[in-house]
């Protein structure tokens, strides 16, 4: 087992109607509050539904947008709009920098998905910086301080509620970099089920996708234990059983209150603490497709997670793929380990197809014109010659040509 030194700072408040305490929330940071959101989702997302209490009466019939606006009405807001899935440095973080500094901006309220959070914790740390953001994401300057941080997390996948990660695209340079800093955990993360009632069935598959794989990244190690390797196999097993489920009747309470709550799990470390690296291979490949083709991230990482299991396949790697279909899939024990790990690939791949994931590269818009030049960009920018399977610029190309 690794040495490790953990620490997650975030206080979680989940439930049906827990943004009842937002107002109370708030006033701990001060008066003035940079509310950052997507294209409009949260202008659709009813704030109260089922509660009968004093505050969820009196702002009954609010959309979630309404409630925040009218509950904070004595804050200063200001806003800014229109974050995009894959958030963009320019202009979203640079726009957002500049609104924080000029009205000298104390907590960002962000409302939405990963991307808006994403984008969010960018701006934070950009906020309480001097020089050009893209230092700090670029890990070129460490940050040395960020704004404080409270969501109302709307799409149930990326875990950046309770994580000190950021995801950040930069359009020209077809870079997208996950930014990790530990002064970019949320304060404070509102997890309210019902606001995923209204996630569209792709981007529920997405989140379903996106969250099996944070687990699986994290599985496939050297050194792990019989500890974490349960706690993967039990998130592995409730993502895949509830999220067909939340794709089945998208107001099922309880199954997107625990796909929540597996997704809020799956990218803090929690399930990787003492074991060894995995150097993230399939997130990894991923980020290069959605920075050259903008595509939906749990989508490219359902495409290339199966591909990447049969090429790192090997003598030396069995042992885990037989684990992984024995405990995850209840694939027959008793078969021989080369049946058992194939099948358990195989598994993998019917499940994505079955939620309604396009599996093809083909399918999302990415052919082969651009393969060489996003193979070299992923061996140079993510030295995955260090990953569990260590992958070279050739065994990439091979992973996304198999992929198409
Ligand atoms: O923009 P709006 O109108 O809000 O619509 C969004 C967007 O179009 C919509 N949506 C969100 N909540 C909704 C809703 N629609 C209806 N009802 C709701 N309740 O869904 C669309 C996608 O939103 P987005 O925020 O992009 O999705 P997600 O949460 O999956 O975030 C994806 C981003 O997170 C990054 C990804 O790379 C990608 O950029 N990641 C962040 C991680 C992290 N911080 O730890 C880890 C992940 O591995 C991932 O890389
Ligand atoms: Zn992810």
């Amino acid at each position: 087992m690794q040495n490790f030194d953990y620490q997650t700072p975030t206080r979680l408040i989940f439930g049906e109607g827990v943004v009842e305490k937002l107002q109370k929330v708030m006033s701990a940071f001060g008066k003035k509050i940079l509310l950052t959101y997507g294209g409009g989702s949260i202008k659709k997302i009813p704030a109260f539904r089922n509660q009968n209490s004093a505050i969820s009466n009196q702002y009954s019939g609010l959309s979630l947008y309404d409630y925040v606006r009218e509950t904070l009405k004595d804050f200063e807001i200001i806003e800014l709009p229109g974050i995009q899935p894959n958030p963009k440095y320019d202009p979203s973080v640079l726009e957002g920098v500049r609104l924080c500094k000029e009205h000298k901006v104390d907590v960002i309220l962000s409302v939405g998905g990963g991307s808006v959070l994403d984008c969010s914790k960018a701006i934070a740390a950009g906020a309480c910086y001097d020089g050009d953001p893209w230092d700090l994401i670029s890990y070129k300057v460490k940050a040395q301080a960020a704004l404080p941080i409270v969501d109302i997390i709307t799409l149930a996948a990326t875990g950046s509620e309770y994580d000190c990660g950021g995801v950040i695209s930069r359009t020209e340079t077809n870079d997208k970099i996950g930014y990790l800093d530990r002064h970019l955990f949320p304060a404070v993360s509102f997890l309210d089920p019902t606001y995923t009632f209204s996630v569209s069935r792709k981007q529920t598959a997405a989140g379903i996708a996106d969250a099996m794989n944070h687990t699986i990244e994290q599985y496939f190690v050297e050194d792990a234990t019989l500890l974490n390797d349960g706690f993967c196999e039990s998130m592995l097993r409730s993502l895949m059983a509830n999220g067909r489920k939340c794709i089945e009747n998208p107001e099922d309470y309880k199954a997107r209150a625990e796909m929540m709550l597996a997704c809020t799990y799956g990218c803090n470390g929690i399930l990787a603490l003492g074991n060894s690296e995995s150097g993230w291979p399939c997130h990894s490949i991923e980020h290069a497709l959605s920075a050259y083709y903008d595509i939906t991230h749990g989508e490219g990482l359902a495409i290339i997670t199966p591909r990447w299991m049969k090429h790192i396949l090997n003598e030396r790697t069995l042992p885990r793929f037989v684990k992984y279909g024995v405990n995850v899939f209840g694939i027959d024990a008793s078969l021989d380990e080369w049946t058992i790990a194939n099948k358990a690939i195989e598994a993998t791949y019917a499940f994505f197809e079955s939620i309604g994931i396009p599996m093809h590269l083909r399918e999302v818009g990415i052919d082969d014109s651009r393969l060489d030049e996003m193979a070299h960009h992923i061996a140079v920018n993510e030295g995955l010659e260090n990953a569990y399977a260590a992958l070279t610029e050739k065994d990439i190309k091979e992973i996304l040509m198999a992929s198409l």
